[in-house]
This record gives C-alpha cells, structure tokens and sequence, in this order.
C-alpha cells in the first residue's frame, strides 16, 4: 500500500498556530522545500510562510549530502525574521531539533536522543535532520529558512539506499504503524512556534538546557571530523554559543563551533 497522502485541508482547519503557517505552500514534489522557501522569502515572503512537499527530488542536507525524500516522510521549511546575528543563526536548528524531539518523546512515545548539532536519533539511528540555511544583511540575518526532514511512514530497509539502512530508522519502523502525517506536522509546527517565541523572548539558555536533556553523547567517547582533521575525545559539554566542547586524550580541550564538522558516538569498547 502507498503511504497516506499529506490532508492538507484538514491541517488547515486544525493547526493552532500564530506565526506559523498563516500561509502554506504545498506542493507533491518539488527539489527541495529549502530552495522554494528561500525563493520566496528573498522575494519579500514573511515570516512564518511554510513550503511543504509529500516528494523532493533533491532534498539537501547539511555538508552537501542529500536527504533522501520518498513519499510518506515529512518535509517542510519555513521562512523566518528572526533580527538576530548572523553567528547565532546556528542557535535556530537547536530550538528546531528540540521541537521534533518533544513531539516524538511526549506525543509517540520514542526513546529520543539528539545528536550534536542537530540530528534527532532513535535507538541511536537518525530519524530527523536540520538544516539551517541564511541570507546575511551585514552582522544581522536578512532571513532564516529552517528545513526539516522527518522519516515518518517510510521503510527504512525497503526505501533508502542501503548504505543508509543501517544508520537511518522512522517512526513507522519503530511503532510499526503509520502516523498521520498532517497529525505529526501540526504537533511539530505548534511545538515550534511556542520554543522559537521562547528562543527570541528570553535566549537561547532555556532552549539548550531542555535540548541537553536528550543529549545522549555528552559524557561519551566521540569522533569528530572536521574537513581531513579527526579527532577523539570525551563530548564535556556545548556552551551557550552551542559550540561542542572535547577533551582530547592529551588532556586539552577544545571548542568546534557547528560548522563543517560531523560527529560519531563511539562505540563502548
Ligand atoms: C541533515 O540531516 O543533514 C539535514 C537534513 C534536512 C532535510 C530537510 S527536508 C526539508 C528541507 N529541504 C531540504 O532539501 N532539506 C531540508
């Protein structure tokens, strides 16, 4: 059976949002929702407009890897105003995976964990990813876009390629049953509204407290690869910047501010 189809209609009549989603764009398949957001919103598009789509054909994520986009996952950007600077843009995809990874926890009852950056794990395999992308107006940003991709009634073993399989779960796969897909936008997009308010009325040290609740890497070995660099460490703790901070087997430390860099959770050996 394919998956259910995205019921925008009844999303419209239900969602309880402010700022969010007074308009939406949907779309059945685009390349990426990123790219039709940022389209719009260098066109003067407000904050709070949401591009969603049931297929993208390019879908990106963070370090130029793809995000793979079949139909019965959840994909969706939003345009965002926030009139912060340009180095606390990194700060948005914090609030955006503590958002997914609430309603996962408190609506689907899911063992989450969140992976520094932004990555939103299940039994330690990936089920969401963040990207964050700005446009620069001097040291303030012009606009944000937040897109998230969530695996939501997609088969993991049958539908992504298979060097991802074993890295990669979904919430059908986890509970064994598909999820409304309108149901688990609406929960996200409200969720989201509420902490991004939060993040803009009183910073970002609440949000990154409630983010590290789910931080199942601090205190563990990790990799940290940053262009040809790697490097082991203990993950100590991220500031209030959200930079990571290691301490290497020489006994230093030091801070990686989110960037070209990826993480691994080094197996107990
Ligand atoms: C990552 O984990 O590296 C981030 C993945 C982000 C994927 C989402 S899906 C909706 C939006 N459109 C894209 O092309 N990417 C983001």
């Amino acid at each position: 059976m394919p998956p259910q189809a995205f019921e925008i209609n009844r999303l419209r009549e239900t969602i309880q949002t402010r700022r969010f989603g007074k308009e939406f764009v949907f779309l059945r398949e685009t390349t990426s929702t990123n790219d039709v957001a940022r389209e719009l919103a260098s066109k003067g598009a407000p904050e709070g407009v949401v591009v969603i789509a049931e297929m993208q054909t390019a879908g990106r994520g963070r370090l130029q890897r793809r995000w793979f986009s079949p139909r019965g996952g959840l994909y969706f950007s939003i345009v965002l105003r926030p009139g912060i600077k340009a180095r606390d843009a990194a700060k948005l995809a914090f609030v955006a995976s503590l958002a997914v990874a609430e309603v996962l926890k408190e609506r689907y009852g899911l063992p989450v964990e969140v992976k520094w950056p932004n990555d939103v794990l299940v039994n330690a395999k990936k089920i969401c990813g963040v990207l964050v992308e700005t446009e620069a107006r001097g040291e303030e940003i012009g606009y944000a876009i937040i897109g998230i991709g969530v695996n939501v009634n997609i088969d993991v073993e049958k539908e992504l390629p298979e060097e991802l399989r074993a890295s990669t779960t979904s919430i059908m796969n986890e509970l064994g049953l598909e999820v409304r897909l309108d149901e688990i936008f609406k929960y996200i997009l409200e969720k989201l509204e509420d902490l991004y308010e939060e993040f803009l009325r009183s910073g970002f040290s609440r949000i990154l407290e409630r983010w590290k609740r789910y931080a199942g890497f601090l205190g563990k070995t990790v990799e940290v690869s940053s262009g040809s660099e790697r490097l082991q460490g203990l993950a100590l703790d991220i500031d209030h910047e959200g930079a990571l901070i290691v301490r290497l087997s020489d006994g230093g430390t030091r801070r990686f501010l989110v960037g070209e860099i990826s993480l691994r959770t080094k197996p107990r050996n």
